[in-house]
């Protein structure tokens, strides 16, 4: 069985010679012709045994995708921004409130993207930005809350990721979410399914390499939420993460769930010091 799970592996990884081991490509990305991402930058402290530097997905992708993320008329995923804008403002819920009620203007919320998920003292808890937002639609909006991988909630991430676009990630992971933190990189690190494969097997081991058809990136979540080609949609982090955890053919856990929220926090920690790069295109 374990022969057979590795040999499926070697399977799927075509180990390429130098030419081919396209590792990330040299280009800039400078959005609208005048925000500069921060698109490689120096590993964080906690990753210096295992990397030098980090990288954002974008560097992996295909001339064509990575154009479509340089402008934003032709960023597929600001439409979503448009429609969040909307949803923003519209009053829903017995409270009689919309977000902006109490937010004003998604301006507001510049900064807020960087540094989540973030430990939230009243809750005792390390929340997503997704649980946040749930949190005001049920606890202040006394409305119903939204499906958490659905398009109204990755919608709204993206509005409000969008502001912080440019800006440095920058969770924190000591203090009271060291223990969430800790509890994510374990994940990260343990081999699941039956083809016995960690997050760190492809997207520390093997970035760069070619996986089936695919350019393998470091699987860093600055540009969430993303516009996939491939399901033409905005995809969220746990929603990612689901598929890629049933990619190695293991029992996956639950969008908004502990597991996935402390694997969040861990993930995000490792591209500490990438810009914010969401809403951002991917294949
Ligand atoms: C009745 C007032 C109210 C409404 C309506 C409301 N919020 Fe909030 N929101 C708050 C308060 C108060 C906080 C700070 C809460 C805390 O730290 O626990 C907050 C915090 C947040 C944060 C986290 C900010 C940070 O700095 O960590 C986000 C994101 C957010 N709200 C988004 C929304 C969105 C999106 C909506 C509409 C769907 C919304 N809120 C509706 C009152 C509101
Ligand atoms: C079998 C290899 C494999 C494993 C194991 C794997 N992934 Fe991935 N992952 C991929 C491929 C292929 C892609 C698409 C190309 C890319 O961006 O790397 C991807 C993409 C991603 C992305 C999107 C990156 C971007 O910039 O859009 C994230 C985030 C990610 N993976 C996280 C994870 C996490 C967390 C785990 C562990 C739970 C994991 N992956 C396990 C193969 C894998």
């Amino acid at each position: 069985m374990k022969f057979k799970a590795r040999t499926a592996f070697a399977a799927l990884l075509l180990s390429v010679p130098a030419v081919a081991f396209a590792d990330a490509d040299d280009d800039k990305l400078v959005i609208n012709g005048d925000l500069e991402i921060v698109t490689k930058a120096p590993a964080p402290a906690h990753l210096s045994d295992s990397l030098d530097e980090i990288m954002s997905g974008w560097h992996f992708r295909s001339d064509e995708t990575q154009a479509l993320e340089m402008d934003d008329f032709d960023n597929p995923g600001m439409i979503f921004v448009d429609q969040a804008i909307e949803a923003w403002n519209t009053v829903e819920g017995a409270a009689g409130k919309s977000c902006a009620s109490c937010h004003e203007g998604p301006e507001n919320m510049a900064g807020v993207r960087a540094v989540y998920p973030k430990w939230n003292e009243t809750a005792g808890e390390v929340r997503t930005l997704e649980m946040q937002v749930n949190d005001c639609r049920t606890s202040r909006m006394e409305a119903d809350a939204w499906k958490y991988t659905g398009g109204d909630m990755a919608s709204m991430v993206a509005l409000v990721t969008l502001q912080s676009r440019g800006m440095p990630v920058n969770v924190a992971i000591d203090g009271p979410a060291q223990a969430t933190w800790e509890q994510g990189k374990e994940l990260y690190y343990t081999r699941t399914g039956q083809l016995d494969l960690s997050c760190a097997s492809c997207h520390e081991q093997n970035y760069g390499n070619m996986i089936r058809a695919d350019h393998l990136s470091q699987g860093q979540i600055n540009g969430f939420p993303a516009y996939r080609l491939k399901n033409s949609k905005l995809n969220s982090v746990h929603a990612r993460f689901k598929g890629c955890v049933r990619d190695t053919r293991a029992e996956t856990f639950k969008p908004g769930g502990p597991e996935f929220t402390a694997l969040e926090l861990y993930v995000a920690s490792r591209g500490n010091g990438l810009s914010v790069e969401g809403p951002s295109v991917r294949n």
